[in-house]
């Protein structure tokens, strides 16, 4: 089987993943900073560790700033709900956002923020100068994704902290798709607020993500979406303002948190450049080889250095779930069609409303693996 589906979620799981997650149940299995004992100091503990990892992954200089969630859809609502008032604000993100981006803004902009979507090129990169005209009448937020979930184009997330910054605007990143698989350093990028999830490029379950909140916020910056119990302050029936409790509430998913460490973990042994050079190298010997095919539409930039090893294609004469369909069933490679969560980007690319077939390479894919599924292509559009 070949598994080309890593932007939906990362398979197979490194061993001490799971290694991690089943320790944690066996011996750690108390509820972290609740009781005094010691399975919940170890519990504890491993979730620290934790922390401590994803910060130094991503850059963040405070642990204690890395609130853990159940995914980056959560990581984002924290932010766009806890952050914004819709009476007042305005906010300016891109046409290549995915739903978890563009539902909670719509839904606050129904409740009246003021939204301006950037048109991003055919191929997914950003106009910076549209970005900048956006920004001009001011803007309280700046919400962009790393990278499209569809067709892996790489936005320029430092020039546009400095556009956001300048428009005194804070900036809110959707690192779905680049947590583990580029190198992030949010402090030396400008990013006020990273979001990112742990079964993607992190390696880690499902159930697990988080929010980096740069040292410069003040915590009090984002009103509580969930408030509960934190183990802390518990003598007073006010969420706790301190970080990470006022955004993490209600026991978490210690077991997940445990297998994302250790997914942290490999990446930072690993080397996330050494991961990079690994899949900008299956992104452009994927593109190099579809590219000639009579009939295949390749979607976003053809150089790998400006994007992920996502890539999106079309076969003429083919119906995109056809291809996923025999992609499957006759060359077992498994991968995912249709709009992947993401209408504004199929909009953008004009592939809306039937979407692409998504071929997703990751850290376990091989070269072989790539001219397998280049071959399977050609195959199909030639019949
Ligand atoms: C860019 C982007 N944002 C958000 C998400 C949502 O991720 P999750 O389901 O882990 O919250 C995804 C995953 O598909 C994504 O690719």
């Amino acid at each position: 089987m070949i598994y080309l589906d890593h932007a939906a979620t990362s398979w197979p799981k490194p061993p001490e993943v799971i290694r991690a997650m089943t320790d944690f149940l066996e011996r750690a299995g108390g509820n972290p900073g609740r009781s005094g004992h010691r399975l919940s100091i170890d519990a504890g503990r491993a979730v620290y560790e934790t922390r401590e990892l994803i910060a130094r992954l991503l850059g963040a200089p405070d642990p204690l700033r890395v609130v853990l969630t159940a995914n980056v859809t959560h990581a984002l609502n924290i932010a766009l709900l806890g952050l914004l008032d819709p009476a007042t604000d305005r906010v300016v993100t891109t046409s290549m956002e995915h739903n978890s981006v563009m539902r909670p803004l719509r839904a606050l902009q129904e409740r009246g923020l003021e939204l301006a979507v950037v048109p991003c090129h055919a191929d997914g990169q950003l106009d910076l100068e549209a970005m900048a005209t956006a920004l001009r009448p001011g803007a309280r937020l700046v919400v962009a994704s790393h990278a499209s979930n569809v067709t892996g184009t790489l936005l320029p997330i430092r020039e546009i902290a400095a556009l956001a910054h300048g428009a005194g605007a804070l900036l809110l990143v959707d690192a779905a798709q680049t947590a583990g698989v580029l190198p992030i350093d949010a402090q030396e990028m400008g990013i006020d607020l990273l979001a990112f999830t742990g079964h993607k490029g992190l390696l880690g379950p499902q159930g697990t993500g988080g929010l980096v909140i740069a040292p410069h916020l003040e915590p009090s910056l984002i009103r509580p979406v969930l408030m509960g119990g934190t183990g802390s302050r518990s003598e007073e029936e006010r969420q706790p303002e301190t970080l990470p409790d006022r955004l993490e509430c209600g026991t978490g998913n210690g077991p997940g948190i445990a297998g994302l460490g250790a997914g942290v973990r490999h990446l930072l042994a690993h080397g996330v450049d050494a991961v990079r050079a690994h899949e900008q190298a299956l992104a452009q010997r994927l593109i190099d080889g579809l590219r000639g095919i009579p009939g295949v539409t390749l979607y976003g930039p053809m150089d790998a250095a400006l994007r992920t090893a996502t890539i999106s294609l079309r076969i003429a004469g083919h119906s995109v779930s056809e291809v996923g369909w025999r992609l499957d069933e006759s060359y077992d490679i498994l991968c995912r069609v249709g709009l992947h969560c993401a209408p504004a980007a199929h909009r953008t690319l004009g592939t809306f409303p039937e979407g692409t077939v998504r071929l997703a390479a990751g850290l376990s894919n091989t070269f072989a693996d790539i001219d397998a599924a280049i071959a399977a292509v050609r195959e199909i559009a030639a019949s």
